[in-house]
């Protein structure tokens, strides 16, 4: 499911990561928000799907709202553009960048290697999901 997230917001810290292997590093900026807990297992599905979509137009965000891990909790899961022209998510550059924003930002928050197109970014939310796509 497409939609636009909304913008992240209150990012509070920052820590860098050496990414063994990748020879680049992830910036993260983790989110202040009212939900805290963990997200990283949709970050497998929601990478992949990326692997059926051809390019993500410019300035654009792709999204997936997962239903969990708990009752009434819901994680958006979101990669953001941030080029003007259309390109494609590298699906092993999104987990592991999630998965890195999982590990280190309990409430969430955002990850970029650098010098890379795509942001991609993890939002725990109280709450169901408005469009699930599922778990
Ligand atoms: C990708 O597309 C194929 C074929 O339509 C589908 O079977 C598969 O479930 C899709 N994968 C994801 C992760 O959405
Ligand atoms: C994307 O954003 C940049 C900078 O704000 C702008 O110059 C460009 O026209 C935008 N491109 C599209 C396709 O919206
Ligand atoms: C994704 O990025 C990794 C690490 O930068 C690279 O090794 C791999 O070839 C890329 N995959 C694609 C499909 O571009
Ligand atoms: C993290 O925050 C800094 C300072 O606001 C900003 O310059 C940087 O682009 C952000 N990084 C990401 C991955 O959003
Ligand atoms: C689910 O969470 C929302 C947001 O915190 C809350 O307003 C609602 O009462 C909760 N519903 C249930 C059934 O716990």
């Amino acid at each position: 499911m497409l939609f636009t997230s909304r913008t992240l917001l209150s990012l509070v810290s920052l820590a860098v990561f050496a990414t063994p292997g990748l020879g680049q590093q992830l910036q993260l900026n983790c989110t202040a928000g009212a939900a805290a807990f963990n997200c990283a297992s949709f970050v497998p599905s929601f990478c992949s799907s990326m692997g059926n979509i051809t390019t993500i137009n410019g300035n654009s965000t792709y999204s997936g709202c997962f239903a969990g891990p708990g009752p009434n909790q819901s994680c958006v899961l979101t990669a953001l553009s941030t080029i003007s022209s259309p390109f494609a998510v590298n699906v092993t550059n999104c987990a592991s960048a999630l998965n890195a924003v999982s590990a280190v930002c309990p409430m969430g928050g955002v990850g970029m290697f650098t010098a890379a197109i795509f942001k991609f970014a993890i939002d725990p939310n109280n709450g169901a999901c408005a469009i699930p796509i599922g778990n």
